[in-house]
């Protein structure tokens, strides 16, 4: 059970939010496999508040799209406000504030991690938008240990993280690698027991180094905290969501996923990302998530490389005919070994 504010899931395994993977096919994929709770990718609040190409599609939110928390990224108390005020109106149940994303760019313009060493304009941001929708939507606060390794990084992470708290916010997430070591290194869970031990009964969810069910599950023991946020970890990977509940339950891990299993979640991956962004586009996307789901397979290399040279929807659909055909004759599938360190995330938030 994980509760954060008027929302109340069975179970504490959530979908991070990650920009260029967790849209609406990736959530819908997640929840089919188990995950209850989701989180969008960061959305900046003026995408959200100005009039745009992009707008309409961030701001709907289909009925099996729930519960689903918006994170928002923005430097401007007001201007997050608006957006919090727009993403709750369109049917998002709960706000999540980013202050943890890494990329230069945006800390250049004073936003995501940059606004941890900045405890006074971080808080103003949470006051703002807890003004705006606190009253009916649960607001919850996504950080980093701190903008770097010092003491007085850490320093500023606590009185934000005590002054977000004392605002109202429901629940934060907490990523212990630093901005500066991006996603680089081991995350460093003793600080998860630190946070938690630091803040009794409020809520905290944890992230880092995800990339098993029983990763997720000795986070949970080790550190005491509420719930895990489930990154790289998913990425063409859904079944950890199930292999969680599995373990969560004392059941023993489920074997890998069969051929038939992979085919089954990348055509419904697949014809969702095709209904959300038409050919063109549902093609790039499902080639870096290909990429991913390559890893499962027995014959992962030839899988990757079929994936990687996919420029158009048919090459997709002859890599499933060809490399998912559940009937052919195939090598045993072994549990994948190696994880999601691959992804260029100095790219992402
Ligand atoms: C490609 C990518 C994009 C990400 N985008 C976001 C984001 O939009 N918002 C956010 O709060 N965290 C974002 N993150 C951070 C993840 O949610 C998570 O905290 C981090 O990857 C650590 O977990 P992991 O080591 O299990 O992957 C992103 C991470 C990656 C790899």
């Amino acid at each position: 059970m994980l509760t954060i504010g008027s929302i109340e899931v069975e179970a504490p395994f959530v979908q991070a939010a990650m920009a260029g993977y967790s849209d609406r096919p990736m959530r819908r994929l997640a929840r089919r496999y188990g995950a209850i709770l989701t989180i969008s990718e960061a959305n900046l609040d003026r995408l959200i508040i100005q009039p745009g190409r992009k707008r309409g599609r961030l701001l709907h939110v289909p009925e099996d799209d729930h519960p689903v928390f918006a994170q928002l990224i923005g430097a401007d108390p007001d201007e997050v406000a608006r957006a919090a005020v727009a993403m709750t109106d369109a049917g998002f149940d709960a706000i999540d504030i980013n202050f943890g994303c890494p990329v230069r760019k945006i800390l250049g313009r004073r936003r995501g991690g940059f606004l941890l060493s900045q405890p006074d304009a971080a808080l103003a941001i949470v006051r703002g938008v807890f003004t705006a929708v606190g009253s009916t939507h649960p607001v919850t606060v996504k950080m980093r240990r701190g903008t770097d390794n010092s003491p007085e990084a850490a320093g500023k992470v606590f009185r934000i993280l005590d002054g977000v708290f004392e605002i109202g916010v429901s629940a934060v997430t907490m990523h212990p690698r630093t901005v500066k070591q991006r996603y680089v290194g081991p995350s460093d869970w003793s600080f998860l027991a630190r946070v938690k031990e630091h803040v009794g009964d409020r809520v905290i969810l944890g992230s880092g180094d995800l990339f098993s069910a029983d990763a997720c599950l000795r986070m949970l023991r080790e550190t005491g905290i509420d719930g895990v946020t489930i990154a790289r970890g998913c990425i063409g990977n859904p079944w950890i969501f199930e292999e969680c509940l599995a373990l969560s339950r004392g059941d023993p891990l489920p074997p890998p996923p069969s051929i038939g299993r992979q085919r089954e979640a990348i055509r419904g991956h697949w014809s969702d990302l095709l209904d959300e962004y038409g050919e063109d586009m549902a093609a790039k996307i499902m080639r870096k998530f290909g990429i991913k789901y390559s890893e499962h397979h027995p014959m992962a290399r030839p899988v990757r490389d079929a994936f990687i040279a996919a420029r158009r929807p048919r090459d997709i659909e002859q890599i499933l005919d060809r490399w998912y055909d559940p009937d052919a004759d195939w090598p045993p599938v072994k549990r994948r070994e190696r994880h999601g360190d691959l992804i260029a995330a100095g790219a992402q938030p």
